[in-house]
């Protein structure tokens, strides 16, 4: 069995579809419930639904061989984990962004509410720019509009919860996409498999 973890959500679905498409349909994961585990034991693949920023632990650990996570999570948390293939979905973009109106005062430290905690320290500290960061684990655009932080390091894919939050984008720190990966010695042992998904992922993500 190759276990593979997907991201939970929108992101999952389109996921699940190439699967589907190379030869790894799982008829029961198209149905609506709250099933977390899903085998194809004729396929040898059995699915298991994860919260996207665990995708990359679940695969690091080995319960799960494969799995897809985007980038911004791959960054976050840094599993020692195989990237074997960027799919070219999930696109999105980190960014800071602020009220509209914002000024920065260089004279004291940043606040900054993010759930990319990582991401915005490495991020500012090439700027030596000194930060407070302020951890949140989601509906981050509400922390510069109560007064919580100065601006924010999000995700942003079509721009809608920025523009409906009167915030605006100050800079663009890097684009996002969702990664193949896949566990350390799962990849030493299956490696004829899995290389073999690769390259059926590999053909309809191009077209
Ligand atoms: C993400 C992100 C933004 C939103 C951006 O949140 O944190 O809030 O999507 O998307 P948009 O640019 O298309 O409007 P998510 O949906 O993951 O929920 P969260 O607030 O729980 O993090």
């Amino acid at each position: 069995m190759l276990n593979i973890a997907l991201p939970k959500g929108r992101l999952g679905d389109q996921v699940y579809r190439l699967f589907a498409e190379i030869g790894y349909p799982c008829p029961g994961l198209e149905e609506d419930n709250r099933k977390l585990v899903f085998e194809e034991k004729e396929k040898g693949v059995r699915y298991l639904l994860v919260k996207p920023s665990d995708v990359a632990i679940y695969v690091e650990r080995g319960a799960a061989d494969l799995g897809v996570a985007g980038r911004d999570c791959l960054l976050e948390s840094r599993p020692d984990v195989y990237e074997l293939l960027d799919l070219g979905i999930g696109l999105c973009r980190i960014v800071v962004a602020a009220p509209e109106g914002y000024v920065e005062d260089m004279d004291r430290a940043l606040r900054v509410a993010t759930k990319y905690v990582n991401t915005a320290r490495d991020y500012y500290a090439s700027r030596n720019r000194e930060i407070e960061v302020i951890k949140l684990h989601g509906s981050i655009e509400l922390a510069p509009i109560l007064g919580l932080s100065d601006v924010i390091v999000d995700i942003t894919e079509t721009g809608g919860t920025l523009r409906e939050n009167h915030l605006r984008i100050l800079t663009d720190i890097l684009p996002v996409s969702a990664r193949l990966i896949a566990n350390k010695s799962g990849y030493k042992f299956k490696k004829e498999r899995m290389d073999e998904i690769v390259g059926k992922l590999t053909e309809v993500t191009k077209k």
